[in-house]
């Protein structure tokens, strides 16, 4: 039976439900506070019956920072897709950020070890691929270096480095870094972020760019990369390197609302940085625009996929459509949007 932490996101539900449809037999954790509703709706998506594929999921509660409880749910486990994490670029996240990558994926590692699991499939980041030399095209042999990075990206680096201590005691494994991942139904999080500004049909843009992927090249790339003979490597998960204005564009006009226009300057940014530290320490709530932020910004890394494409022979989905069809789902979750 195969394992999936993180079912209950927004790759572990796509993920879910891949496999399912395979007719694969899988097991998934979930925490009290879970919305397993979500995982139903994500279903819902892609099949008239979401309820049948949904009921065949075995669900066992456990917290990946609990060990007793990630014991059975390793009970009968041969292979484990790893999807859970904290995602949050706040530095005041730290110490969570920590304890969920790092010592969550120390516990799966560990179990992964003791009971001779078959093969494990961790989702990193490009955040946990070092930077490269200013202009250079980042691939898998970037190294890393702490310098300048964002707490996520260093507790995402940690955890790579307890999946290669499993690879050196002999559980095969394979690590996926995807770019931004596009796709529908966690509209309140992550890249939702994207669809929430284009459908405000906001002027603005910030400058720069990053690695886009649709969440449904992610998973299928993952299964093929745990039905293959590979072990023992990362493989840099993106369709295409793109600015954030294209991005925002593409979306606003599928939702039938102006493009931005207006770049945002870098003084601007960091001016809204330095106001959004002060919202922060007078409120108490998260950051949302750290310095961090501001120098990936000015900073953007090109990621290359020519590795994943060339290795599984891998043809990425056309990012229009799949673009097409979260924006149709985001039109039906808030239709007052649109009136
Ligand atoms: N989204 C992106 O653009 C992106 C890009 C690159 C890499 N990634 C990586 O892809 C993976 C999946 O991301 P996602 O977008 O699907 O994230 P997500 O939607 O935020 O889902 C996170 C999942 O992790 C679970 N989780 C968090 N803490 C846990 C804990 N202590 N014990 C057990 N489960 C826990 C959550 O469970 P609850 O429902 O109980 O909270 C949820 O199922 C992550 O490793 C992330 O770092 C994401």
């Amino acid at each position: 039976m195969i394992l999936v932490t993180g079912g209950t996101g927004l790759v572990g539900t796509h993920l879910l439900f891949h496999l399912l449809r395979k007719g694969l037999s899988v097991r998934a954790i979930y925490r009290a506070d879970s919305r397993l509703d979500k995982v139903e709706e994500i279903f819902s998506f892609y099949s008239k019956k979401p309820n049948e594929y949904f009921n065949k999921i075995d669900w066992v509660e456990a917290d990946i920072n609990d060990i007793p409880s990630l014991e059975a749910a390793f009970k009968g486990i041969t292979k484990v897709y790893h999807c859970a994490a904290y995602i949050s670029f706040d530095p005041a996240d730290f110490n969570r950020l920590q304890k969920v990558n790092e010592e969550g994926t120390v516990n799966i590692v560990n179990l992964c070890i003791a009971r001779k699991i078959e093969k494990l499939c961790y989702v990193s980041s490009i955040a946990a691929i070092g930077r490269s030399l200013e202009g250079a095209i980042a691939t898998e042999d970037n190294e890393w270096n702490d310098g300048k990075v964002n707490v996520y990206a260093i507790t995402k680096h940690m955890a790579e480095m307890e999946v290669w201590r499993a690879s050196q005691e002999g559980v095969p494994v394979v690590i996926v870094n995807p770019g931004v991942i596009l796709g529908p139904g966690f509209w309140q999080k992550g890249s939702g972020s994207f669809f929430r500004i284009a459908a405000k049909g906001s002027r603005f843009y910030p400058p720069g760019g990053t690695g886009f992927v649709t969440v449904n090249d992610v998973v299928h790339i993952m299964v093929q990369l745990m039905d293959s003979d590979i072990s023992g490597q990362r493989f840099i998960v993106i369709d295409k390197n793109l600015r954030y204005k294209e991005v925002l564009s593409n979306i606003a006009r599928e939702f039938g609302k102006p493009t931005p226009k207006i770049q945002l300057k870098f003084w601007q940014l960091n001016l809204f940085s330095r106001l959004d530290w002060l919202r922060c320490k007078l409120t108490g709530k998260r950051r949302k625009l750290t310095r961090k932020n501001v120098y990936s910004l000015r900073h953007p890394e090109i990621y290359s996929n020519k590795k994943v494409t060339e290795t599984l022979n891998f043809e990425f989905q056309l990012m229009a459509e799949a673009i097409y069809f979260s924006c149709n789902r985001f039109k039906e979750a808030y239709p007052e949007k649109f009136i």
